[in-house]
């Protein structure tokens, strides 16, 4: 990527950010950064794990702490975890940061997409539908007060999710 700024991927789980963000960054000849597997390999620990034994304030102060880490690094593909709107600092940030592409999911799509929730703390309970529902509720306009660029991802493969990517940010990477 020629441009000194990241290229980071937000929206709700199963949106399709690590798939997408993979295939981005392979066309972009960019690193690729899953924010969430960077706290998994720093801790040593999954993120169900983090979420079950500290709780999740202790989960979302390490996400900021990656997401700040990154400022000034090699421009990569981020993709990043679903709640890292949440913060105020984290939104404030994701601007700094670079361009931000919102994958906008349905909570239906989301449960359907996720299968077994069990690496997702948020959405393990009794009725996932209803926890992504509330969840989704709370963050669209979250993601899209951070957003350059929003694109639907339902009935959509990541291939060509990445295309509609690649297509907005033109030559300009
Ligand atoms: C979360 C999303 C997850 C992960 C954690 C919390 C959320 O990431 O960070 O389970 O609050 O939406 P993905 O969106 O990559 O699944």
């Amino acid at each position: 990527m020629i441009r000194e700024e990241h290229v980071l991927l937000i929206g709700f789980m199963g949106a399709g950010k690590s798939t997408v963000g993979r295939l981005l960054a392979e066309r972009l000849q960019a690193p690729f950064i899953d924010c969430d597997k960077l706290i998994e390999s720093r801790v040593g620990s999954s993120v169900s794990e983090i979420f079950s034994h500290e709780g999740e304030e202790v989960f979302r102060r390490m996400e900021s702490e990656v997401l700040g880490s990154l400022s000034g690094t090699e421009p990569a593909v981020v993709a990043c975890g679903g709640g890292v709107v949440v913060r105020d600092a984290n939104r404030s940030a994701l601007r700094r940061l670079g361009r931000v592409i919102y994958l906008r999911v349905t909570p239906g799509e989301s449960v359907a997409r996720i299968g077994d929730a069990s690496t997702r703390p948020l959405l393990a309970g009794a009725s996932g539908q209803l926890a992504a529902t509330t969840l989704l509720d709370a963050r669209e306009s979250l993601y899209r007060s951070v957003a350059d660029l929003t694109i639907d991802t339902v009935g959509k493969t990541p291939e060509k999710v990445a295309e509609e990517a690649i297509d907005w940010l033109g030559g300009d990477v």
